[in-house]
């Protein structure tokens, strides 16, 4: 879906160039996360995605077509783009903002107004309430949904997102992250997704690409990055308590063992994380936990024995 082979930017009167040979491929559909200590070139490489910086050298292909031989304006309309600070239009109302991309492509009024009161409806905030206030109006983060209704406002095929929870609370951000998770799941886009913070890129990522000194380090699905990062750099990366990143990424149901905990084990939920299992057992103090699905149905059972081996299973946290 996105193709990237050998890209290079160097900005005029600095030393080195700040991206340096980058490859990086991106399945349709797929979230992948750009990572990397600030300054090694993740918005650099995202804004040359939509040609709003020019590569020097190398070639990136969206949906097969190098985006080079594209007109960059149209270009731009199949690709939404989020940043931190939203950029939204202060003294448009929001739903004059949502509709920016639809009005440009020539829509009807009527379609319009139902796509900004459908995007207001997905990304949580009630139209009738919302639509005619300014962008001070809103909170931090409420100014970010509309900054994604936008962005998704002409239905792109793929996102670019810019540290988009990066201005945002820690508390307000944990539940947008989720929010945002599961619109962008339900929409199926394929979407970069730059960030600086570990936990946010497993939480979200498909694929997590780690960039140092412009190149792309290591590039791989979260399961795998904590498994077998590819040197030590990245391995610093990921952080302290590698094991127990990995116990969040699986659910309850992927690791448990068949058969039942003994009778009065404390339950825990088939989706429930293997993290939690993992607390539950630690707090209870008894041996196992016991895994129901939704309607109560028994699913297996938990021991720390068997958290221990999904562990030292390599391809065991794959997602599916
Ligand atoms: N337009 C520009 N002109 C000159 N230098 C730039 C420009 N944009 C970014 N840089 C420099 O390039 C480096 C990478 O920037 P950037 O891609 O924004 O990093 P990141 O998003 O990873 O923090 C930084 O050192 C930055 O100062
Ligand atoms: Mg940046």
């Amino acid at each position: 879906m996105i193709r990237i082979e050998g890209l290079r930017k160097q900005f005029a009167g600095s030393a080195r160039p700040v991206v340096d040979g980058l490859d990086l491929d991106i399945q349709e559909g797929e979230l992948c996360v750009l990572i990397g200590s600030s300054g090694c070139g993740k918005t650099t490489t995202l804004r040359m995605i939509n040609r709003m910086i020019e590569a020097d050298a190398g070639r990136i292909e969206v949906s097969g077509r190098d985006v080079r031989r594209q007109d960059p304006v149209e270009l731009r309309r199949h690709i939404g783009y989020v940043i931190q600070q939203v950029g939204l239009f202060p003294h448009q109302r929001i739903a004059d903002n949502i509709a920016t991309v639809p009005r440009l492509l020539g829509w009807k009024p009527a379609r319009v107004q139902e796509r900004i009161d459908e995007l207001l409806t997905l990304v949580g905030l009630e139209p009738a309430q919302y639509r005619n206030r300014y962008p001070r109006e809103l909170s931090g983060g409420q100014r970010q949904r509309v900054g994604v209704a936008r962005a998704l406002a002409a239905d792109p095929p793929v996102m670019l997102m810019d540290e988009p929870f990066g201005a945002i609370d820690p508390i307000n951000r944990v539940n947008l992250q989720d929010e945002f998770l599961n619109i962008l799941r339900k929409l199926k886009k394929t979407i970069v997704l730059v960030t600086h913070d570990i936990d946010e890129a497993l939480k979200m990522g498909d694929r997590i690409a780690i960039l140092h000194e412009g190149k792309v380090l290591q590039s791989a699905t979260p399961g795998a990055l904590l498994n077998s990062p590819a040197n030590e750099f990245v391995a610093s990366f990921l952080g302290g308590g590698r094991a127990l990143k990995r116990l969040a990424l699986l659910r309850a149901q992927d690791v448990c063992a068949p058969g039942p905990a003994p009778a009065g084990s404390p339950v825990i939920a088939a989706g429930g994380s293997a993290g939690t299992a993992l607390s539950m057992l630690l707090e209870s103090g008894g041996d196992a936990l016991s895994v129901r699905d939704a309607a109560g149905g028994d699913v297996g059972h938990i021991t720390i024995q068997t958290l221990k081996a999904n562990l030292t299973r390599t391809d065991s946290n794959e997602r599916a």
